[in-house]
């Protein structure tokens, strides 16, 4: 893979915005997928900065979300849904396309597997990944088996503890499952990238990309994909060699 180092949280946001600007400069129909989560924040925020700086077009990319809660909906606040109209979404005029997991979906298979069908049909072109403590990409927990596709998944109890935060600190009350897009989804896109930031991430992100293959650290198996870039602050690139 490559891997890019940043000095700084801004730095590596400033990297991986720069990046997504790129490909979207060189091709308007891009079809990205895109994370949630607290580190692609400064990534957002620069891409919006970015698009206005240099008057960059959304209107003809499409945008998918990776994963969502199983049980909140576009309007719950806690919802990816509504983080990405918050942090990116509602700054981008035109905005592009979106799709997105229905967390209320009546028949939550039905929608995965709706969900699996228009990222086949669209080809997604860039998948922007964060990355769990725990080695997860998406939802996609480990022991989630390589060849998985869009999914009903149950979080472990680590991923509930690092995301209270936006439960008001409870870990009980984040939703004990979510819909994820699969291990095979995700390599399925033309290019990968992955972010991490902070220390806590260093362990992860060192077997990651230097460990074992194996689906007990769902993020190895990018190793097997070959257009992957890591985005990483000097806190999380602590444990590579
Ligand atoms: C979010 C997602 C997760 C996060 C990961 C890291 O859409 O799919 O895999 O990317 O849990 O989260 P943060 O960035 O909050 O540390």
């Amino acid at each position: 893979p490559r891997i890019r180092i940043a000095d700084s949280y801004e730095a590596m946001s400033a990297a991986a915005a720069e990046a997504i600007a790129r490909r979207l400069a060189a091709r308007p129909s891009l079809r990205l997928a895109l994370p949630t989560g607290h580190t692609p924040l400064g990534m957002y925020r620069r891409l919006v900065e970015i698009t206005r700086r240099e008057a960059l077009s959304w209107g003809r990319a499409r945008i998918f979300l990776l994963d969502e809660y199983l049980g909140l909906g576009a309007e719950d606040p806690r919802s990816f849904r509504r983080y990405m109209e918050e942090h990116l979404l509602r700054h981008l005029d035109p905005a592009p396309a979106v799709d997105a997991l229905d967390g209320r979906a009546a028949d939550p298979a039905a929608e995965c597997a709706r969900y699996e069908e228009a990222l086949a049909r669209e080809g997604i072109d860039l998948v922007v990944l964060g990355i769990g403590r725990n080695g997860h990409i998406g939802f996609n927990e480990p022991g989630s088996p390589f060849d998985s596709r869009t999914r009903v998944v149950t979080l472990t109890a680590e991923t509930r503890r690092a995301n209270a935060r936006d439960f008001g600190g409870d870990p009980d009350a984040v939703p004990p499952r979510a819909l994820t897009v699969g291990i095979a989804t995700i390599l399925e896109g033309r290019e990968i990238f992955v972010l991490a930031a902070g220390q806590a991430k260093a362990p992860a992100v060192a077997r990651a990309i230097h460990g074992p293959v194996d689906p007990s650290l769902p993020a190895s198996v990018l190793q097997r994909h070959p257009q992957v870039t890591w985005f990483l602050d000097r806190e999380a690139a602590r444990l590579l060699d």
